[in-house]
Formats: structure tokens, C-alpha cells, sequence
């Protein structure tokens, strides 16, 4: 296989890591010196070779290892996957997508046959092979949107279109930044965004449902969002803040770098063919301080970034308390070099 799969664990030991070639080809999503929301929606039509743009959905090193964990949190909480009834033909929709695309975009790890209805999967990083038969659910082991989500990285939300608005009515969310599934299903698009702050005022969300309403099949778009996470872990959920909340109190002088981590998501939008809903696939990456540092040009910038980011923005991402000594720290690969536009 092209890919080497790290062996690594994303909760107790930590043993995450990013490989040299994983850092270079890191999302950093800055693209100017300070920020703040806006509607920073581009087509999802590929990008330079090796980078997370490249393919429909991205495939690193941290596969096989993010699935392992998805299957824990699932065990632990399975209603971190839930589709209502009407929803089911869109899960269907979404696995064709998904399997088309890997299959095209990694025939080395993926293969899918298709003879009529009668589909042959072949996921080898997994090892996993399944015939069934397309839009069939007593053929797969479970619903069409777990069965492939499961395969998937990044968490996927899958929204139906009525209304002139968006309301979630199905997902597999066991990654995310705070938010929660079971608490958001059967919101539409300004009610599960409502704790956001300023971004309503500016106009943000009238503007990108404006857009995602019009948005075409055939035609993806995307875009990055990012918050921060002490230590590499993926379930940042509200259900389990418990297990992840204290850690923020373990931040030292001497531990920020290694245990503080930028966490970028790379989220794309679908449109899919027979349920005219929209998948949304969130995928998260998690780069710590030490890495950043490692490109000078981004230490820099997350240094300016965070240091003159709105209080609010930096309490409702979770890193106000750490801030002073993320801040610190970054300080000392600030130079004070001008930096130019773009990442
Ligand atoms: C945050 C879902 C599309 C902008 C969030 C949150 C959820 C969410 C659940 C967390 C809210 C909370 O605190 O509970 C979705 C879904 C989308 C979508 C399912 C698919 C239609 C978009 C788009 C934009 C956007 C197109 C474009 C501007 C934001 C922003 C935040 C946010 C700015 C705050 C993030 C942060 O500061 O970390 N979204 N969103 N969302 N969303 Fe969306």
C-alpha cells in the first residue's frame, strides 16, 4: 500500500503523531496575520499533489488508527451515529459518493465493483470485503450512512434541504470541537449555529445558507475552520467533557508545546443526487505547538493570530485559560519578520 498507517492512540496514552511528510502537507488555515469569521466557502476541485486538497476525501497515515477510535467512542455511545427514517436514501447516496470516489482516487486501497445493483466492496487498509446489493439495507451489517462512515475519516452530518433552509437529520459525530449530535439533530442551520458568537451580526450565516441552498450536485465547495485542543484527542465531545475538560488544567510552561495542538477541520459540502440533501464531512487535523514551530513562517503567524484573536472567539473555542501561555510560548518564534499574504 502507498500509505504507511501509524500505530498510534488519540485518548489515555497519547501515542498520536504527525510523520515529517504529515506535518509539511498540514492545512494550516492562515492566510493572513489575524482573523475572524467570514464565508470562506472555494470549490472542492482538488489542489497541488500530496496536499489534504488533492482528493475528494483525503486519505494520511492516521487512518486506520482514527477509525479504531471511532469504533470505541460508538461502542461506549452509539447514539453518535443517528439517521431519522426519511434520511436513510440519503446515507445511500452518501456511501455511493464516498465508495466511488476512494475507489477512483486510491485503487490501491479501495476497489468497488459494480454489476447493476449488486455491489463488491474491497476497503484493504481495513481489511474489509462486503457484497451487497445497492440500496438494500438487509445486505449490509448496519444503515448505508454508519456502514460507510465507519470507513470514513472526519466526522459527516448529513442535512435535509426544506423549507428554504437545512436541518440535521442524520450523522456520524465522534470527532468533534464541543458540539453534539444527539443535542443538534432535527435543528436547522441557524439554530445549531446559534452559540456561535459575531458571526450572526456580520451576516455570516445568512450569506453561506444563501449559498449552500443553490449549491449544485457535481460541484462541492469547502472550507476550513479550526479551534484548539489540549493533547492529540479526537472525541472533544460535550457527552464526554469529563474525561477531556481537566486536561486543559494540565498545560504547563514546559509541557504547552508538545500537549497544546492546533486543530484544523477541512469541511466539504455535496450536494447528493436522489435525496437533494447535503453531506457535510468534517475532517480534523491535529498539529501540536512543537510541529507548527517546525515552519517558521507558521509560528509566526499562529503567534499573531492567537495573541490579538477576540476574547470572545478565544472562549467559545475553549483555549482562553491557556492562552497567555500558548501566546508566551509562540512568542519566542516570533521574530517580527513581516510575512506576505497566503499560507
Ligand atoms: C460552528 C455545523 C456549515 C460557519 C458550527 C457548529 C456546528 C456546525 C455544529 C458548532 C456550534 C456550537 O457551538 O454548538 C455546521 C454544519 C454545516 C455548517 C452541519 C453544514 C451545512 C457552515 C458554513 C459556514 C459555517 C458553510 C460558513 C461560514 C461556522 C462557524 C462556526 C461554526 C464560523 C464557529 C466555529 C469555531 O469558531 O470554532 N457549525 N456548519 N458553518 N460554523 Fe458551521
Amino acid at each position: 500500500m502507498t500509505i504507511s498507517f501509524n500505530d498510534e492512540t488519540f485518548r489515555d496514552d497519547y501515542t498520536f503523531h504527525n510523520s515529517p511528510a504529515a506535518i509539511r502537507r498540514f492545512p494550516f488555515p492562515f492566510d493572513q496575520d489575524s482573523y475572524m469569521y467570514s464565508v470562506n466557502l472555494e470549490p472542492h476541485a482538488g489542489g497541488r499533489e500530496g496536499t489534504p486538497f488533492q482528493k475528494r476525501f483525503d486519505v494520511d497515515e492516521h487512518y486506520v488508527a482514527e477509525m479504531k477510535d471511532r469504533a470505541i467512542t460508538l461502542a461506549d455511545d452509539p447514539l453518535r451515529c443517528q439517521s431519522l427514517p426519511h434520511m436513510e436514501l440519503a446515507g445511500w447516496d452518501f456511501l455511493e459518493l464516498v465508495m466511488t470516489s476512494k475507489a477512483e482516487d486510491y485503487p490501491d486501497l479501495f476497489t468497488l465493483n459494480r454489476d447493476g445493483d449488486r455491489w463488491h466492496w474491497i476497503n484493504r487498509p481495513l481489511g474489509i470485503e462486503q457484497r451487497f446489493t445497492f440500496l438494500d439495507p438487509t445486505t449490509l451489517p448496519c444503515g448505508p450512512l454508519e456502514y460507510i462512515t465507519r470507513q470514513t475519516q472526519g466526522d459527516h452530518a448529513l442535512l435535509d434541504q426544506r423549507d428554504d433552509n437545512l436541518w440535521m437529520e442524520a450523522g456520524m459525530i465522534t470527532s468533534q470541537a464541543d458540539w453534539s449530535l444527539d443535542f443538534d439533530i432535527g435543528m436547522n442551520f441557524y439554530e445549531w449555529h446559534a452559540p456561535v458568537p459575531r458571526a450572526h451580526e456580520l451576516g455570516v450565516f445568512q450569506r453561506a445558507l444563501k449559498f449552500l441552498l443553490a449549491l449544485q450536485q457535481g460541484a462541492p465547495s469547502r472550507r476550513l475552520n479550526w479551534t484548539m485542543t489540549v493533547n492529540p484527542r479526537l472525541d472533544t465531545s460535550p457527552e464526554n467533557y469529563h474525561k477531556w475538560g481537566p486536561e486543559k488544567r494540565t498545560i504547563t510552561p514546559e509541557n504547552v508545546g508538545s500537549k497544546q495542538h492546533l486543530r484544523v477541520e477541512l469541511q466539504t459540502l455535496w450536494r447528493l443526487p436522489r435525496s437533494n440533501a447535503i453531506a457535510f464531512p468534517i475532517r480534523c487535523y491535529l498539529l501540536s505547538l512543537e510541529d507548527i514551530v517546525s515552519q517558521p513562517k507558521w509560528g509566526r503567524r499562529l503567534h499573531r493570530v492567537l495573541r490579538d484573536l477576540p476574547d470572545e472567539l478565544a472562549e467559545y473555542k475553549g483555549f482562553a485559560v491557556n492562552r497567555p501561555m500558548i501566546v508566551d510560548y509562540l512568542s519566542r518564534f516570533d521574530d517580527g519578520a513581516p510575512t506576505s499574504p497566503g499560507i
